[in-house]
């Protein structure tokens, strides 16, 4: 089913398949039909399935599944495979039926659209890497000065993959934006239970400037339905997510329903109440503050592990060092092991592009008074890493220089 009245009725006469399938300009040389076959041979949208792998996470939570890799097995690849790739869900996998699932595109457009899997698999196809992070990562170290309730997340909720799907600009150019659009929703089809006893979808949305942002091989936002080249594995969105790149992961929205093109902010509460950076819960402080979007500049070691017996002389040290969702890259990391006197390049190991993280190494110098490591990343705009942050209530967004304790022998 492709246009839709506002009743979901079909108004193919609107629009034809053909249509909506041709439209502007892809980022691939390859003529639509060419892209939407080879787009097609991971498996067509009638028979698939999602990727089905043995996670190896530390699990916080079964059911909604909360869980993070450890951080040794993190540094170890550029792109994460599935197997490392945390998971942040609020409610439990939803039953989709593939072949009868719809992205519905509504609101301030044109023609409203009723978007089956395969139909946006014949879209043109686009790609991009983006590294994808919880607002909560590293939320623990909020919790060592002053307890944050929810997820305690070490420094592994964060992992970069190769996305695949439409651009957003792609499937909005195709339903026409009416004036007055600010803001794109999404809303998923799963039902989190919320503490009034009330089930309600996982939605949010970004600014309409970031969803037509497409720049340098980046979408503002991707209708996503592939990762690491293969079919969205269940608990990341089969069959069809978005992916911001740049933004938090919240934003990120998986088992896509709905895509709503607005005046206004989306009025889901994971937008309108949550996310946000308060230090007491008040109606006043939640109404002065903003939704988060853009995560923040930020660094992990990830080896040596914490408490870990090193033996005096040099030390290697690896991790990783996010740039800003800003579009800014990694310019510095650096690691220390005398609390911050004196600093060491580290050594960027593989890529540096916008929006994924970087790995980095280092072989650092440590004697019997070392009692820490410490890395800190400044961006390609100067920016340094903070030594502290302010505490806040939820505990996101925590991005102060990572200290590592090592028993030096
Ligand atoms: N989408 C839905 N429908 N439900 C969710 O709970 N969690 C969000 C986002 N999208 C969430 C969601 C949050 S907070 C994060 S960090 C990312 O998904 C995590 O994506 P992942 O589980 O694929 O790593």
């Amino acid at each position: 089913m492709f246009p839709t009245n506002a009743s979901s009725e079909p108004v193919a006469a609107t629009l034809s398949r053909r249509q909506i399938l041709a439209g502007t300009v892809s980022l691939m040389t390859a003529p639509w039909w060419a892209q939407s076959r080879l787009f097609a041979q991971g498996g067509s949208a009638s028979g698939q399935v999602a990727t089905a792998v043995e996670k190896k996470l530390i699990v916080y939570t079964k059911t909604p599944h909360n869980a993070e890799p450890a951080l040794s097995d993190l540094a170890g690849s550029w792109i994460t495979p599935l197997e490392h790739f945390f998971v942040r869900s609020h409610a439990p996998v939803p039953e989709v039926d593939v072949a009868a699932h719809r992205v519905s595109v509504e609101g301030l457009v044109e023609r409203p659209l009723s978007l089956s899997v395969s139909d946006l698999e014949a879209l043109p196809r686009s790609e991009t890497l983006a590294t994808l992070t919880c607002a909560g990562n590293r939320r623990s170290e909020h919790s060592a000065r002053r307890t944050v309730a929810g997820v305690q997340w070490k420094e592994g909720a964060i992992g970069n993959a190769r996305w695949g799907g439409v651009r957003l600009a792609e499937v909005l150019k195709r339903a026409g934006i009416k004036p007055g659009a600010k803001h794109v929703w999404f809303e998923s089809v799963d039902r989190v239970k919320g503490k009034d006893g009330r089930t309600f979808s996982f939605g949010g949305s970004i600014p309409i400037q970031k969803a037509m942002a497409d720049h340098d091989g980046t979408p503002g936002a991707l209708v996503t339905l592939r990762m690491n080249d293969a079919l969205l594995a269940a608990d990341h969105g089969f069959p069809v997510r978005m992916v911001v790149p740049g933004y938090v992961g919240a934003r990120s929205v998986k088992w896509l329903g709905r895509i709503v093109v607005s005046d206004q902010p989306s009025p889901n509460h994971y937008l309108a109440d949550a996310y946000r950076l308060v230090t007491e819960s008040t109606p006043l402080a939640w109404a002065e503050s903003g939704p988060i979007y853009k995560y923040r500049l930020n660094s992990a070691i990830c080896q040596p592990a914490a408490s870990s017996s090193v033996r005096a002389g040099r030390v290697t040290v690896r991790g990783y060092a996010l740039p800003p969702g800003n579009g800014e890259t990694v310019a510095r990391v650096e690691v220390s092991a005398d609390g911050g006197q004196t600093w060491q390049a580290a050594k960027v190991t593989g890529r540096n592009v916008p929006y994924c993280w970087v790995l980095w190494e280092a072989s650092v110098p440590v004697a019997g008074a070392t009692s820490e490591l410490i890395v800190r990343a400044t961006d390609s705009a100067g920016l340094a890493q903070p030594q502290a942050v302010p505490w806040n209530l939820k505990g996101y967004l925590f991005n102060a220089w990572h200290h590592v304790p090592v028993n030096v022998s």
